[in-house]
């Protein structure tokens, strides 16, 4: 089963042909990103109707570019799968249209696709995990522990009450004079900075339960960034590397008390925790995960690094599990700006640069 992905939710355009086998195996024939880091950089954020723009611009191009890379044509494929939410509007109306535009015209099936399961399901198609799973979804607008039991049944463990993570890393990034996006420059900062020279708070620390808080955190970099000022380059690094090793303490734990409830709930089933999403790529996150996976007796997997970000293989996939199970979308088939994982999970506010779509 070949299918095309289409990404398009926030700042990244993307498009990829993935194959799934009969027996749950997966290849990616073609992944193209192209990041609209330039057309954001001066604002220091993704600004929704610019991002808009510079989908239409080159989507179907990368469409073209993805198919010829594969070495299939449109016949061949099994459908066309498409993230229809969440994210910003415009650029999912831009993904959208394009995708049921190539299903209309090659008479294939159309995937609406919900972007966090794309990132949840990933392990599935890099490392064949099988379900149920814990997902940790950590991303300029997503921070959420999730366990997943199947294509489609979610349920939401725990989210971020104010910011996303990613977010964190982009404001603190921000308020030090660091480029945007943030994440990178914080974690290459931090490489040459003393994680132990600032004292931070550890939100929710001892507070039970899997939820996250980072407004406060991001609060205690700024007053630390003011006391010390003016920052010299070795205070903007030891200020990274307190943040960095805060943020990684702070999820590790989380981690470590997620798969302590997986073991309880589900007794003899080899527990596996997955993350996913842009700040997966912190080497800093992945060693504190690795340290509470090990610690609990789980298997981590995390997703390469160049599927860690935004791409469309993980929508291509998604889209693949869902047919393979004859799950597919009509053609008048709504973007979903908001579009929640976990349908009984409660709202939370915030959640991230993308508004509340966490
Ligand atoms: O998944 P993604 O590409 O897009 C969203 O759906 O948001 O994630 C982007 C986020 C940004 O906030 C970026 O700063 C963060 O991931 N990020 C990182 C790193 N690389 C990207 N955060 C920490 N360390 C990194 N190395
Ligand atoms: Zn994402």
């Amino acid at each position: 089963m070949i299918v095309l992905g289409i990404e398009t939710s926030c700042d990244e355009t993307a498009a990829a042909v993935v194959r799934r086998e009969a027996d749950g195996h997966g290849a990616i024939l073609s992944s193209l990103v192209r990041a609209q880091l330039a057309e954001h950089a001066p604002y220091g954020g993704v600004v929704p109707e610019i991002a808009a723009r510079a989908h239409i611009a080159v989507l179907d191009r990368l469409i073209a570019q993805a198919m010829a890379e594969a070495g299939v044509g449109f016949d061949a494929l099994a459908g066309v799968a498409v993230t229809s939410g969440p994210g910003l509007v415009g650029g999912l109306v831009v993904g959208a249209t394009t995708g049921k535009a190539v299903a209309l015209a090659a008479g294939k099936p159309f995937v609406a696709v919900n972007h966090l399961e794309a990132h949840a399901l990933t392990a599935r198609l890099t490392d064949g995990v099988t379900f149920p799973y814990l997902a940790l979804l950590v991303s300029g607008g997503h921070t959420q522990l999730l366990e997943v039991r199947g294509v489609g049944d979610y349920v939401r463990l725990g989210t971020t009450i104010d910011d996303a993570l990613g977010e964190a890393f982009d404001k603190t990034a921000k308020l030090l004079g660091l480029p945007y996006p943030g994440g990178p420059a914080v974690e290459r900062a931090a490489a040459s900075g003393n994680p132990a020279r600032f004292a931070l708070p550890l939100p929710l620390h001892d507070r039970p339960g899997l939820d996250f808080s980072f407004a406060g955190l991001k609060t205690a970099v700024r007053l630390a960034a003011e006391r010390a000022a003016p920052l010299s380059p070795q205070d903007v690094a030891d200020l990274c590397a307190s943040f960095q090793a805060t943020v990684a303490a702070i999820v590790g734990r989380r981690a470590e008390r997620a798969l302590t409830g997986f073991r309880e709930r589900r007794p003899g089933t080899p527990p596996v925790l997955v993350v996913a999403g842009g700040v997966a790529a912190n080497g800093a996150i992945r060693a504190a995960l690795s340290a509470a996976a090990a610690k609990s007796g789980a298997r981590l997997v995390a997703a390469p690094l160049a599927l860690c970000g935004d791409n469309a293989a993980m929508v291509a996939w998604a889209g693949a599990e869902r047919l393979a199970l004859g799950l597919t979308d009509a053609l008048d088939a709504p973007i979903r700006p908001r579009w929640p994982l976990d349908a009984n999970a409660a709202p939370m506010h915030g959640g991230g640069r993308l508004g509340a779509r966490a």
